[in-house]
């Protein structure tokens, strides 16, 4: 009898990890490596929050809490979601986690049964498929072009819609490209999701707070309120107060679907950590402006960016609507040859010459379900990003 289970061999490993193996073993060997690849703001926590932390530490809110989720911060959360999407959610609504990963997940464990299939937009945030394949889902993956700047079209929505679809993923801005619907843009899809009733919606709204310019975030609940009854709308504190060692998410929703979700979290992890919960609270509730300060920072991060990639040979790289990622195609650099000697025939191959030649590791495409391209966090310092950027100059201009 074999000891691993056979679910395990559905999911693949991170494709990401053996990238961040090797950048941190050129580290380790002395060589100068500049890493683009987390997934995560390099501000520190708001002093405000991390003072709710201690102040709740000290009062004894050490406990084991309700498992999804203590009542002060569902309140907290059914207040945001009134005051900044205009949703109504009751407390009975809401549900809290481990992350916005254990709310997406748990949503999947609770809901799918073989033969499911969830239409997932490509490129995706890698656990998506993963998670699905995980809850005994089938993942259905669409690719959105680059022409369309990474968003799905609605014709394509529909033609990927089948009597077994249970679940249309949505993710804006995107985590890997940064891709934001306008709200025009959600409502031609939640006009295709009209005429499906048996689909349900999760939304992943992880980076709402972070866009860009005068794009205006929107969410499928809000713009389609007939779809309210069938959306999971997903979100959390991680990205928007840098928070994610935290690990606090949550998800709104239909509360059958709500007390599914507790169920699943009731027997693996319980509740999300009490002190987490009462930080979570003072973000909610506490000042916004730190939300402000951050956009600024990344909105010039961004430009910085965007302009020193697509002055790189054969990079081509749009600008995105959020997030703090980019998605340069790389489609001019297929079947060139690097320095150092390495044939380019995929953007894994690329990625990982970039690091060895250059010392910059991004990462690939493939990992997101959609190449030639590679992905870029710029929630770094500037002079590290120009740094980096002029390495990737260097290494493309040596492309031949
Ligand atoms: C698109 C997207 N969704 C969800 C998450 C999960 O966030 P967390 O579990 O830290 O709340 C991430 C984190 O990288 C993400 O990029």
């Amino acid at each position: 009898m074999s000891l691993l289970s056979k679910t395990l061999d559905r999911v693949k490993p991170s494709p990401t990890i053996a990238m961040t193996t090797k950048a941190l073993e050129l580290k380790a060997a002395g060589r100068d490596v500049i890493g683009l690849s987390a997934g995560e703001p390099d501000f520190d926590t708001p002093q405000n929050i991390k003072d709710a932390a201690i102040a709740a530490i000290n009062a004894g809110q050490t406990k084991y809490t309700a498992v999804d989720g203590t009542p002060a911060l569902k309140q907290a959360i059914c207040a945001k979601f009134k005051r900044e999407n205009g949703l109504t959610y009751e407390p009975s609504q809401v549900t809290v986690g481990t992350g916005g990963k254990q709310i997406l997940y748990n949503a999947f464990m609770a809901t799918l049964n073989p033969g499911d299939e969830v239409i997932i937009p490509a490129p995706y945030w890698v656990s998506y498929p993963d998670m699905v394949l995980l809850a005994g889902g089938t993942p259905f993956v669409v690719e959105a072009t680059l022409e369309n700047r990474f968003k799905l079209t609605p014709e394509q929505l529909e033609a990927a819609i089948t009597p077994n679809t249970k679940w249309f993923l949505f993710n804006s801005p995107s985590n890997p490209t940064g891709a934001g619907y306008t709200r025009d843009e959600v409502k031609a899809l939640t006009d295709v999701l009209m005429r499906y009733p048996q689909v349900w919606v999760m939304t992943d709204d992880m980076y709402e707070h972070l866009v860009f310019d005068d794009f205006v975030f929107a969410t499928p609940a809000e713009v389609e309120p007939q779809l309210y009854d069938r959306t999971l709308t997903v979100n959390g504190v991680s990205k928007a107060y840098a928070m994610t060692g935290w690990r606090i998410g949550y998800g709104a929703g239909p509360v059958q679907l709500i007390k599914a979700m507790a169920k699943v979290q009731s027997q693996s992890t319980s509740n999300p950590s009490s002190v987490s919960q009462a930080a979570a609270v003072e973000a909610l509730n506490g000042p916004q402006d730190f939300i402000e300060g951050n956009k600024a920072v990344f909105q010039r991060r961004r430009d910085l960016v965007v302009g020193m990639l697509n002055a790189a040979e054969g990079v081509t790289c749009p600008v995105p609507e959020g997030a703090f990622y980019v998605y340069p195609d790389i489609s001019a650099c297929i079947g060139k040859t690097s320095k150092g000697g390495t044939l380019i025939d995929s953007d894994e191959a690329f990625a990982t010459a970039l690091l060895e030649e250059n010392g910059v590791a991004v990462v690939f495409g493939a990992a997101f379900g959609l190449s030639p391209n590679f992905r870029v966090s710029y929630a770094t310092a500037d002079e590290v990003l120009k740094d980096a950027c002029t390495r990737i100059q260097a290494f493309c201009a040596e492309l031949n």
